[in-house]
């Protein structure tokens, strides 16, 4: 693998000719810094109340709202059907300060949960920066979750408050009764609520646009996102105010934003990658976004990158396949001449990716980030200034210690297989996971966090991915774990079993699959299949139904009954069956 991986590199790194870059990339002498650099450094970039206390919000928003970028541009919303709106740093400082105001209405308390369940709009921003500002915990929901996955994520974290709109309160609704803490109910664009709801707009209007920005113990919480693991229900990934400290860095030295970036990150604010640079580390280096609503299509896409001018671009390798899939004559059509820096994130991005990138972006390659929802910002990544090895991941941020590990936590050498594992302490990494401290001390073992994932280094000290250890699923870079799609396959009354894996798909990386049992009185039929796949889509979310399903006679179990699914995964692909002595008969 490593001798493979080795020619891969030699012949086809991409070096880059500082003098042909149109800007000097941030971050300047990674080999010095990586030994020179202190977290301390890194506190001086952002600002802090006296006591050394924080606010990630003032950082993302007072301190440009107050400062020369106050008039500047921070957000360009497009709603891809024609409307555009434009907010500088100033009202929408405004904006997060009204709501802020209403919070302080409400009676909220310092801490309480309050989630935003909203398209990428400009009420979505403010009401999850106001939030901040305000001291509470701030949390997305991704707009294509059904009831399930609703109630899964408000009851587990006693939420107090919702912002919706009247298109998704619909499912709100459906579990409203089994929500006792939910205390207040804010509708987006209902100007006359029924009982039970209060009216964004109106709120809003009568609220003021002075509000003093609460100085936060750094530790304290900023915000929280459910995210999937092997087992069980999705887990509350929790984030402190200090994390804005690497979110602010990374975004500078490993996005590379300058000034005068018009800067586009694709991911729905629902999902981290939304949240951290589509929200915090952006603004908070006082940068122009671009917020695009609607649903993917290229041609939309290659015309915003042209519309707009976008010389930054963070997007995932499922979206650079579904362009690429689309061919190279419709870029052409486009003039994408602006773009200078162009990024990834999410699951392995295919060398093919990346030199495509050359081919149709006028050189520029695309730089593969990794990270995860726990670790709150990009860890190991290729840097702007650094060749690229197409296919890897890159390098670890200067301050961030990695490495391979086998089972027992010792470090593997060079080239070697086994568990991607960090040193814990960076600044972003998730303070807790909600109310389930067993859940977090999981992640920590012999000194070491472990990341769930299996990688190598190579001779170079550069990091490939290899796959996940566990049974998550990567769908289009999304994350689901199988247990959420077994328990909601099981709620329809045809599935008596299920067990669910992801399998290998050219375009989305992995695609869900299910083997299901049915219950007596069920007979298979395509028309059943796509029934149970409807089901899962509207109870659970648009992105984790299973696109395949096979109805089996029995699945595969220990002798404790639980699903094998890692036979079911090596039956589909034909992979050894391995160690079968827990097998239940
Ligand atoms: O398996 C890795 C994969 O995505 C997981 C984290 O998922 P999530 O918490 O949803 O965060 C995604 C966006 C930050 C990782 O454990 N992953 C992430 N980036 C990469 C990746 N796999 C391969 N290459 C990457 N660059």
């Amino acid at each position: 693998m490593a001798e493979k991986d080795t020619e891969l590199m030699k012949g086809e790194i991409i070096v880059k000719d500082p003098s042909k870059l149109r800007l000097k990339p941030n971050l300047q002498d990674y080999n010095g810094l990586r030994k020179s650099f202190k977290w301390a450094d890194a506190e001086k970039m952002v600002d802090w109340f006296p006591g050394g206390k924080i606010n990630a919000a003032y950082n993302v928003l007072d301190r440009h709202a107050k400062g020369k970028n106050a008039d500047k541009l921070a957000l360009i919303y497009d709603d891809g059907a024609g409307t555009v709106k434009k907010y500088t740093f100033k009202q929408l400082n405004d904006e997060a300060n009204k709501f802020a105001n209403v919070l302080k209405k409400l009676g909220v308390k310092r801490q309480d949960r309050v989630f935003v369940f909203l398209q990428r709009t400009v009420e979505c921003y403010a009401s999850f920066l106001g939030a901040i500002k305000y001291g509470a915990i701030a949390s997305p929901m991704f707009p294509a979750f059904g009831p399930d996955a609703i109630k899964d994520r408000l009851l587990d974290s006693s939420a107090v408050v919702l912002v919706t709109d009247p298109e998704l309160k619909k499912r709100f609704y459906q579990v409203k009764n089994d929500l006792p803490d939910l205390k207040h109910l804010i509708v987006v664009g209902e100007d006359n609520p029924p009982a039970g709801e209060l009216s964004y707009s109106k709120e809003m209007a009568t609220a003021s646009k002075e509000f003093e920005t609460v100085p936060m113990d750094p530790e304290e919480f900023m915000f929280m996102l459910y995210t999937s693991g092997t087992t069980g229900k999705p887990k509350g990934v929790v984030h402190a105010h200090k994390g804005i400290v690497q979110q602010t860095l990374t975004t500078r030295w490993v996005l590379d934003v300058h000034d005068d970036d018009i800067y586009w990150c694709t991911a729905d604010i629902g999902w981290v990658t939304g949240v951290v640079y589509g929200v915090l580390g952006p603004w908070s280096n006082g940068i122009t976004q671009i917020g695009l609503g609607g649903r993917f299509d290229p041609e939309t896409w290659y015309k915003t990158i042209q519309n707009y001018k976008i010389t930054v671009w963070y997007t995932a390798p499922t979206a650079v396949r579904m362009l690429m899939a689309k061919g190279d004559e419709l870029p052409a059509k486009y003039d994408l001449s602006s773009l200078r820096a162009l990024y990834s994130v999410g699951e392995p991005l295919n060398p093919e990716g990346v030199k495509w990138a050359l081919e149709v972006f006028d050189s520029k390659p695309f730089h593969d980030t990794w990270w995860q929802t726990e670790t709150g910002s990009i860890l190991i990544t290729n840097f702007p200034e650094m060749p690229i090895k197409p296919g890897s991941m890159g390098k670890p941020l200067p301050g961030v210690e990695a490495a391979i590990v086998d089972e027992n936590g010792d470090v593997l050498p060079q080239g070697e297989e086994g568990s991607l594992v960090l040193k814990p302490g960076w600044p972003s990494m998730m303070r807790q996971i909600w109310k389930n401290p067993a859940k977090y001390n999981e992640y920590m073992r012999n000194d070491w966090y472990y990341t769930g994932d299996t990688a190598q280094i190579d001779k170079d000290g550069y990091f490939w991915y290899v796959g996940r250890a566990d049974d998550v699923i990567k769908t289009s870079g999304e994350r689901v774990g199988p247990f959420e799609v077994e328990s909601a396959l099981i709620e329809h009354p045809a599935v008596a079993e299920a067990g669910v894996i992801g399998k290998p798909d050219q375009l989305r990386g992995n695609i869900i699959k299910a083997f299901i049992v049915l219950t007596p009185g069920h007979t298979e039929s395509d028309e059943l299949k796509v029934e149970i796949q409807k089901f899962v889509k509207t109870r659970l979310a648009g992105h984790a139904y299973p696109r395949e399903i096979d109805v089996v006679k029995t699945l595969p179990k220990t002798r404790s009954g639980k699903i094998m699914r890692r036979l079911l995964r090596a039956r589909e692909l034909g992979l050894p069956i391995g160690d079968t002595s827990t097998l239940e008969d």
